[in-house]
């Protein structure tokens, strides 16, 4: 059975149509890169698998579970079970900076046991407080426990980033474009991060301008353009031997400011 299988995915903004009947399926532990020219339609995806956008029409199905299904002119509700089955990363870490790093990492699961409490299936701040100090260790950052985000590099907010959506157990975690707001040096801390989820057998879907990460982490590529999938296959499929004009184009640009840098 697949993780993931996304079909004729459909999202507009009044006349501008951004995904035009996306496609894409997911094994479990695969990870999928997408990359592609600002203003395609990738931060539109992510948004719309995570449910911070609804997509118009089109179908999300996890673990052979339709958890979304929308059909035009009819409202599409979204069940929490739907929510969870997916955690985002964020390009501009998005940490609420009134909250301690242990308390962005605590929250969120412990709005789900206030929730749960009713049914006796509630997680203890305990259990709770036990497995965030768990995922900061994972992502190197035991040393900052009580530190707040704006004591923090970028590279650790990042870090902290992703262990806040792992606290949630997401079956597919998202990454936007997860190291363009930081200082070249601070990238390989939070690549070096994924890369080791990647290792431990996580479902990812990374959008990303980091070709050489792609092509190392990723076992297939997607190229977005326009709303749709104008090229996929292996990482050297869509990077080293790509097909369409409109890739090439982009990677010879990619390149181009790779070099220049
Ligand atoms: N909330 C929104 N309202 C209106 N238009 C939007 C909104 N979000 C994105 N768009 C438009 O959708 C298109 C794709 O944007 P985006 O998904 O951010 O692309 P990418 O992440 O590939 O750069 C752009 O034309 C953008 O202006
Ligand atoms: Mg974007």
């Amino acid at each position: 059975m697949k993780m993931l299988e996304v079909k004729n995915l459909r999202k507009r903004f009044g006349d501008n149509e951004v995904l035009k009947g996306i496609e894409l399926s997911l094994d479990k532990g695969e990870v999928l890169a997408i990359i592609g020219a600002s203003g395609g339609g990738k931060t539109t995806l992510l948004r719309c698998l995570n449910f911070l956008e609804r997509a118009d029409e089109g179908e999300i199905i996890v673990n052979g579970k339709s958890v979304y299904h929308a059909v035009p002119g009819e409202k599409t509700e979204v069940t929490p079970e739907a929510q969870l089955s997916f955690g985002l990363v964020f390009q501009q870490f998005n940490l609420f900076p009134q909250y301690s790093v242990i308390e962005n990492l605590m929250l969120a699961p412990t709005l789900r046991a206030k929730r749960q409490r009713s049914e006796g299936t509630a997680e203890t701040h305990e259990e709770i407080r036990e497995r965030a100090e768990q995922l900061l260790k994972t992502v190197g950052l035991t040393d900052k426990v009580n530190a707040y985000p704006c004591q923090l590099s970028g590279g650790q907010q990042q870090r902290v980033a992703i262990a806040r959506a792992l606290m949630l157990s997401p079956d597919i975690l998202c990454f936007d474009e997860p190291t363009s707001a930081l200082d070249p040096e601070l990238t390989g801390e939070v690549l070096k991060v994924i890369r080791g989820l990647r290792d431990s057998d996580r479902t990812m879907i990374i959008v990303t301008h980091e070709m050489e990460f792609a092509k190392n982490v990723a076992d297939k590529v997607i190229f977005v353009a326009d709303g749709i999938i104008e090229e996929e296959g292996t990482p050297e499929d869509v990077l080293v031997n790509p097909k369409s004009e409109k890739i090439k184009a982009f990677l010879s640009i990619i390149n181009k400011e790779e070099l220049e840098d």
